[in-house]
C-alpha cells in the first residue's frame, strides 16, 4: 500500500469530524464521514419501515440502497439514492435511531466493505467507531478520541440549537449516552480503542490544538 490511511474513532459528539475535516483539508487527503453512512441507512430504514430482525427484508433494503459523497459549494454531502440527505440525517429523529441500526450485522458488512472501496489507493481520513479496529487495521495513524460527557452534550446542544432543533441539554445528554452505551456493547465490531490508538481527550484543547496533536504524530 502506498497511500496513507488516518483513522479516529471515538465517542459520540467528541469533535471527530471537526479534526478530521480540517486534516483532509490540510494534508489535501479525501474524508469520509462513515458515521454519515449509518445514519443515511437509518433514514432509508426509517422511511421504509424496514424490520431490523428480519434478515430477508434487511439484505433487500441494503441491496436498494446507494450512498455517495459528493462536494457542493466546498461542503462534503451524502446522497442516499441521488437525494441529497446531508441535512435530514443530522436530525435527532435519526441519531434516535442509528445506533440499533448500526448493531445489525449486515448493515456492517455493507458500510465496510464499501469504506474498504473507498479507501482503496486513496489519502484518506475516516472517522466513525470501528475505522482503527474493523475498516482499516492497517491504518498508518489511529486517534482514539474522548471528552468529557457533559462538554460533549453541551457542543452537540448548541450546534442541534443553532439550526432550529427544539431539544433540551438533558435530551442530548441522554441521547449521547444511549448510543456509546450501544455502540461499545454490540456484539459486531463495538467501539473499542485500537492497541495502537493514540488517545486524544479534547476536553480542554481546541481546534488547532487537536489538529496540531495528530500533525506532530504523523
Ligand atoms: O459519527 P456519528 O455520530 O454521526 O455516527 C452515528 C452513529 O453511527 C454512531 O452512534 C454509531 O452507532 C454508528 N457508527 C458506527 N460505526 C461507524 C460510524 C458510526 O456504528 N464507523
Amino acid at each position: 500500500r502506498t497511500n496513507t490511511i488516518i483513522a479516529i474513532d471515538g465517542y459520540s459528539s467528541c469533535g471527530k469530524s471537526t479534526l478530521a475535516k480540517a486534516l483532509a483539508k490540510k494534508l489535501h487527503y479525501l474524508y469520509i464521514d462513515s458515521g454519515a453512512m449509518y445514519r443515511a441507512v437509518t433514514l432509508y430504514f426509517i422511511r421504509h419501515a424496514v424490520p431490523l430482525d428480519d434478515e430477508q427484508k434487511v439484505a433487500a433494503a441494503l441491496a436498494a440502497i446507494h450512498i455517495d459523497f459528493h462536494t457542493a459549494a466546498g461542503q462534503t454531502c451524502i446522497s442516499l439514492n441521488g437525494e441529497d440527505v446531508s441535512e435530514e440525517i443530522r436530525q435527532m429523529f435519526i441519531s434516535d435511531y442509528v445506533s440499533e441500526v448500526s448493531a445489525v450485522k449486515a448493515v456492517r458488512s455493507a458500510m465496510v466493505a464499501q469504506q474498504q472501496r473507498m479507501g482503496r489507493n486513496k489519502n484518506i481520513v475516516m472517522d466513525g467507531r470501528d475505522i482503527g479496529t474493523t475498516v482499516f487495521p492497517d491504518a498508518d495513524l489511529k486517534i482514539f478520541m474522548t471528552a468529557d460527557p457533559k462538554v460533549r452534550a453541551e457542543r452537540r446542544y448548541l450546534e442541534l440549537k443553532n439550526k432550529g432543533e427544539d431539544i433540551t441539554l438533558e435530551e442530548v445528554f441522554e441521547n449521547l449516552a444511549h448510543r456509546d452505551y450501544i455502540d461499545t456493547t454490540r456484539e459486531e465490531s463495538p467501539l473499542v480503542r485500537a492497541n495502537d490508538a493514540l488517545i486524544l481527550d479534547n476536553t480542554d484543547l481546541n481546534e488547532e490544538e487537536q489538529l496540531q496533536f495528530v500533525l506532530d504524530r504523523l
